[in-house]
């Protein structure tokens, strides 16, 4: 028997016990990474859901969508492998967008300006669009994202705060191959050569750490163009780093504030991105 005397504990109390909702939403493609979101939404919810949807409007670029990998029947099979209890979502256009497939336009200002607003026009209204057609349509008490779209997650708590809805968002962290490469349903398109290559992305953001005391930032972007563009095929899209509070690419660094290197990177017509915590050792 509980005794609960005040709003708070009863609320507390009240949220324990009812059925908890968790939403992992995702594009298919499934790999490791989205299996560990899902695997924590399980162990922190009664109800699991599982969306997979390919959304068209947060493709800047035709090619990227009409490439994009479609593996619907193998996701089932790891889902099924993962737990017999998720609820696998697969709307429709229609369902997701009754009013045909076009985004809405928020406001997000600095968030969604920088980096992948800039390189990618229109991108953060599609996912926005979607996600709020997500939450709206299952309610979810919690969400989970992974940190390596950080600057998503930051715009899906803009969102959720925006829009009040209330829900937990969780974000969880990169999952990465032995040599490092963060995992990516776009990394199914490179060959062993090309990820092997494309582990020195995270090898050189993790070099640049060491320099945080010693080096400007100019200093540390060059380093980072010149060693993954030593790489056949490599080309960087950005270096920054940024506050994760406001996400504007900055060129000096104050004491107080948390900061994340971002980078954006070709290799060949494959665009990866990748982004770690800027901490001192
Ligand atoms: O991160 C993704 O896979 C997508 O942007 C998301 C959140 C599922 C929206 O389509």
């Amino acid at each position: 028997m509980q005794i609960i005397k005040t709003a708070e504990a009863l609320l507390t109390a009240l949220a324990q016990r009812k059925a908890s909702v968790g939403l992992v939403p995702t594009m298919g493609a499934l790999h490791q990474g989205h299996l560990s979101l899902i695997k924590r939404a399980i162990s922190e919810n009664t109800t699991v859901v599982v969306s997979i949807y390919i959304n068209p409007t947060q493709f800047d670029r035709k090619e990227d969508l009409t490439k994009y990998p479609r593996t619907l029947a193998s996701d089932l099979v790891l889902l099924e492998s993962l737990s017999k209890d998720l609820i696998i979502y697969t709307p429709s256009d229609e369902t997701l967008y009754p009013q045909g497939i076009v985004s809405k336009n928020y406001d997000f200002g600095s968030l969604a300006t920088h980096m992948e607003g800039a390189s990618r026009p229109g991108h953060f209204n599609g996912v926005a669009t979607v996600v709020e057609a997500l939450f709206t349509r299952v309610k979810p008490h919690k969400a989970y994202f992974g940190e390596k779209d950080f600057q998503q997650l930051q715009i899906i708590n803009a969102l959720n705060l925006q829009l009040n809805m209330g829900i937990e968002i969780i974000g969880c962290p990169i999952e990465r191959t032995a040599e490092g490469l963060a995992l990516s349903s776009r990394n199914t398109v490179l060959s062993e050569e090309q990820k092997k290559k494309a582990a020195q992305i995270y090898q050189t953001l993790c070099l640049l750490i060491d320099t945080i005391d010693t080096w400007s930032v100019n200093q540390m972007e060059h380093f980072f163009k010149t060693k993954i563009e030593a790489l056949a095929g490599f080309k960087v899209d950005y270096f920054a780093v940024a506050a994760v509070t406001d996400l504007v690419p900055v060129k000096t660094l104050e004491p107080d504030l948390n900061y994340r290197l971002f980078a954006a990177v070709f290799v060949g017509n494959i665009r990866l991105i990748d982004t770690l915590e800027l901490v001192r050792k």
